[in-house]
């Protein structure tokens, strides 16, 4: 089957600087995959690059067998693809309802607003109140409900358990097998391994803006050595 999401061989530069030399990934639908690697490799400019917010030199994206590389971030997001930036992003002055609604394709999509309370039950209580005033928790939840609010068919996770508490991570874990379970296909980009782990079915690792090594999570489960090699940790 063709897969929803095809990365085909993209170099990203800033400026000068070549950050992604021929990065190719791809998620199928319905799929949950992470992209790992240290500080500085090259993840958060995989998912920009993808989101058209950066343009690659060389290289293309295809969304469901469409070449959207020229598209602007709006319209990828349109195809039917969320993001949910590394930090939240969140407009720190409005409410939690406004920044809600900048998620919203439409005025009416009510429907899906009553599914993102039942997957985050805190937000709804604090419709009226400022971002800024949120716990972390909650804003990694508003940031990844305005993701889903635009009814995408992936979301790009970049780095969502940052600053949480291990409570919050557990329950971040439950919303993304949830979400899996309805269908949506996932890219994750995660410093936590035993969390990617815990979640995604394949797992790639970036080394210095190159896919260094992709397996499923079956083929890493004794693979200490490889975790250690790209990323320097001992998981
Ligand atoms: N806006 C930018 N301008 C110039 N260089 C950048 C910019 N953003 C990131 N970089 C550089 O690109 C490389 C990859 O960064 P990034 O994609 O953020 O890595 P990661 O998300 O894996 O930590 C790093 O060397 C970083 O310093
Ligand atoms: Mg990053």
């Amino acid at each position: 089957m063709m897969a929803l999401l095809k990365v085909e061989d993209i170099h990203t530069y800033y400026g000068d600087s070549y950050v992604l030399q021929g990065v190719s990934l791809e998620v199928k639908r319905g799929e949950v995959v992470a992209l790992l690697g240290r500080n500085g490799a090259g993840k958060t400019t995989t998912l920009r690059t993808i989101m058209g917010i950066i343009k690659p030199r060389r290289g293309k994206i295809l969304f469901k067998g469409v070449d959207i590389t020229p598209m602007p971030a709006f319209k990828v997001a349109r195809m039917g693809i969320g993001y949910v930036p590394q930090g939240r992003r969140l407009f720190p002055e409005m409410t939690v309802l406004e920044n809600l609604k900048t998620g919203m394709r439409k005025k009416g999509n009510g429907d899906k607003l009553d599914e993102i309370f039942d997957l985050f039950p805190a937000l709804k209580d604090r419709l009226s109140q400022k971002a800024s005033t949120l716990s972390g928790g909650e804003q990694q939840a508003l940031s990844i409900a305005r993701a889903l609010l635009t009814e995408p068919e992936i979301l790009l996770l970049d780095e969502p358990t940052t600053g949480l508490m291990p409570l919050l991570v557990s329950r971040l874990r439950e919303v993304i097998e949830k979400l899996h379970e309805d269908g949506m296909a996932i890219l994750l980009v995660e410093e936590k391994v035993p969390f990617a782990l815990s979640v995604a079915e394949r797992l790639y690792f970036m080394v210095k803006g190159k896919i260094a090594y992709e397996g499923s999570r079956r083929d890493l489960e004794d693979k200490r050595d490889v975790f250690i090699r790209y990323l320097g940790v001992k998981n």
